[in-house]
């Protein structure tokens, strides 16, 4: 029986599980796939160590994602560029980190809104400065965009990260101050907000998405609630809008085929499961 875990700090709420249990049970797979909390101090030792507890490999979370780039022998191209593990395996004895997040990230975009998307879209407006806006401007930076700009509230963690990436692809790489973001809005046909706005608990992210262009994608990777304020008020304005559980779905598969062998299907079964546990712990 192959084992796979997801390893966090707190990780009670992590919907992984749920994710990847059900992918094991539809394909009749004997695995598991289990949740483990490890702190910080002890995150090293749990590296070296998963292997030689019998488990193949697994995801890793806020807030070990640094670390365990840090901690893997090998990592792929992706992770590379974006200084963050959230998927590990050892092969012939080797410990590997890859990130999926951004193929996720992209992936949910493409198959909501259709290949091609692109076509539509001048510039990007990513909103927010963490590790995940800085996944999400670096599979950006894969598309044939003209700009993409990384408005924070703090403007030097948007310098930082447009500094820290390196040139890649068309698309040039601008920061602009949270002030000025409503002004931005004309100009920007895809809009993404990576802060932690809209999340249950949080204040709302309150944009001007009157003055955003009629053809605009406005995306979320907050998906507690799943239709954040933003996405409702996009709606309102006839927009279109890709929520962010997708992004959660699609970054699962490619650790899953790691580790039990078969390329699982993000099914509309698999998203309502997900859908509804979210809503019954509203
Ligand atoms: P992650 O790595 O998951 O993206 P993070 O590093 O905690 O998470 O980033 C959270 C993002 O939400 C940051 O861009 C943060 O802005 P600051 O860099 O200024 O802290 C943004 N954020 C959180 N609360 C916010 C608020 N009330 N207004 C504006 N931005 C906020």
């Amino acid at each position: 029986m192959t084992k796979a875990f997801i390893v966090g700090h707190p990780i009670k709420h992590s919907r992984s599980p749920l994710i990847h249990g059900y992918w094991l049970k539809q394909l009749g797979i004997s695995g598991s796939y289990e949740r483990i909390d490890v702190t910080p101090v002890d995150f090293g030792n749990f590296l070296e160590t998963f292997h030689e507890r019998g488990f193949a490999g697994g995801n890793v979370t806020i807030p070990h994602k640094e670390a365990a780039f840090a901690g893997v022998a090998r990592r792929t191209e992706r992770a590379e560029r974006l200084g963050a593990v959230n998927t590990l395996w050892v092969e012939n004895g080797v410990l590997w980190g890859d990130n999926t997040d951004v193929l996720g990230f992209m992936a949910n975009l493409d198959l909501s809104l259709g290949t091609g998307w692109e076509q539509d879209v001048d510039t990007a407006l990513v909103l927010g400065a963490g590790g995940a806006a800085r996944g999400i401007v670096a599979g950006l930076q894969d598309r044939p965009l003209e700009r993409i700009l990384v408005a924070n509230r703090t403007l030097a963690k948007a310098q930082d990260l447009v500094g820290g990436l390196e040139r890649h692809g068309t698309a040039r790489l601008e920061v602009l101050a949270w002030e000025d973001l409503d002004r931005a809005l004309p100009g920007s046909q895809l809009i993404v907000n990576t802060t932690s706005l809209g999340m249950a608990g949080q204040p709302p992210l309150t944009l001007d998405l009157a003055r955003a262009p009629g053809r605009a994608i406005v995306t979320d990777i907050v998906y507690f609630p799943l239709r954040t304020p933003l996405l409702a008020a996009a709606e309102a304005h006839g927009l279109r809008t890709v929520d962010g559980l997708g992004m959660l779905l699609h970054q699962a598969a490619p650790g899953f085929e790691r580790w039990f062998g078969v390329w699982p299907e993000v099914t509309p079964d698999l998203r309502a499961m997900i859908v509804a546990d979210l809503e019954a712990s509203r």
